[in-house]
């Protein structure tokens, strides 16, 4: 006898009753009045994924740029190819995730029915719905029990990327590391993290966010709006640029011997041009996407277990309220994380 996938599953000990899901979509590309709030079927775990029911998730600047195709210069045709030409083929975006586990394939040993668990499906996306498979393998964890499940949802985007970063850059104790953008999601996370790591931090951003990432660990703050920090003569054995306004040629002579330059945010020519100033000037140049990693994702969960990292969350909004939601992220003003939250009554 054939068995099938929903055979496959053990189930919850209080199965769902629907067999449909609530999922914002979108089936163009284009500005935030192209999601909307729909019915998809309910996906059914495969033999080694993770159904999560999913309770907040969280729009990233990934998601508005993918959203509308606006990606930095040189990606555009990349992106196209890699996400569909005319038509986006994941019509479900969203990439962070927190919630329960419902139900797992037969060959899921690491979680169980009932489980809290966050992560990240990365370009996989999917997230902006009421329950998405997930390879058990994947960037998966166990939600600390001090964080709720916007909190954790707060966490991986910003936290693995300046996790892959700094694993690449080879950021170590002791290291004076500039973060350029320090207040975005992928800025406070990489400003706890360095802290953490051993690194004395300094942080470039506006005057309004200073406090706040005094707060996260930054022994020094530069207000981009009133100092140039390639100006001052300081020199940092790292700098991370989030925002895309520290490139190789601005920030060179801010970089120590062998000092490393971290583009979180690079053009493709940046990005291509990277080995060759590497290799010409004896620092190095450190671009391109980041990896998500189900090792990283634990640690980011110790970490905030333990307090040694703390989730920013901007503003709230509901699922229902997506369209606002990436209004808001797209003005690239935001503090940290916009969180999502995902009911299941009514
Ligand atoms: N390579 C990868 O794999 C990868 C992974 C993740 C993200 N990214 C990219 O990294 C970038 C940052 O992501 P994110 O999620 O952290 O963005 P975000 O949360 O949207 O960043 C918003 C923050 O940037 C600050 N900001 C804006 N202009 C600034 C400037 N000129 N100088 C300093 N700070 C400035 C804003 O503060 P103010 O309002 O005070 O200016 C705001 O707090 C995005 O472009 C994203 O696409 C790349």
């Amino acid at each position: 006898m054939k068995v099938t996938a929903q055979q496959n599953t053990r189930k919850a000990d209080r199965p769902a009753q629907q067999s449909t899901m609530k999922a914002v979509v979108r089936e163009i590309y284009g500005p935030p009045e192209v999601l909307q709030l729909t019915e998809l079927p309910r996906p059914t775990p495969k033999d080694h994924e993770v159904l999560v029911k999913i309770h907040a998730t969280t729009v990233t600047s990934g998601d508005c740029r993918v959203r509308g195709l606006k990606v930095p210069a040189g990606f555009g045709l990349i992106i196209r190819l890699a996400m569909g030409v005319v038509r986006p083929r994941q019509t479900v975006l969203g990439s962070e995730f927190a919630g329960e586990v419902e139900a797992v394939g037969k060959s899921v040993t690491q979680f169980r029915a009932g489980d809290r668990v966050f992560g990240m499906s990365g370009t996989a996306m999917g997230a902006h719905a009421q329950y998405k498979c997930v390879a058990e393998k994947g960037a998966l964890a166990l939600i600390p029990p001090n964080l709720s499940f916007e909190e954790a949802a707060a966490l991986p985007f910003g936290g693995t990327t300046a996790l892959d970063f700094f694993r690449r850059g080879g950021l170590k104790a002791g290291d004076k590391i500039l973060v350029n953008g320090a207040s975005g999601a992928v800025g406070v996370a990489a400003v706890q993290l360095a802290q953490h790591f051993g690194a004395e931090v300094t942080a470039v951003c506006s005057g309004a966010n200073a406090e706040l990432v005094r707060s996260l660990g930054a022994r020094r703050v530069i207000d981009y709006t009133r100092e140039d920090f390639t100006a001052s003569g300081e020199v940092y054995d790292v700098i991370v640029d989030t925002v895309g306004t520290a490139p190789f040629a601005r920030s060179k002579l801010s970089l120590g011997k062998g000092g490393r330059l971290l583009l979180v945010l690079a053009t493709l020519g940046q990005m291509l041009l990277a080995p060759w100033e590497s290799a010409v000037s004896g620092k190095k140049v450190v671009a391109g996407p980041a990896t998500e990693r189900a090792e990283d994702v634990r640690l980011l969960a110790k970490l905030a277990q333990e307090g040694s990292l703390r989730p920013v969350i901007d503003r709230r909004y509901a699922l229902e309220q997506m369209a606002e939601a990436h209004r808001y992220v797209e003005t690239g003003r935001k503090r940290g994380s916009v969180a999502v939250t995902v009911s299941h009554h009514g």
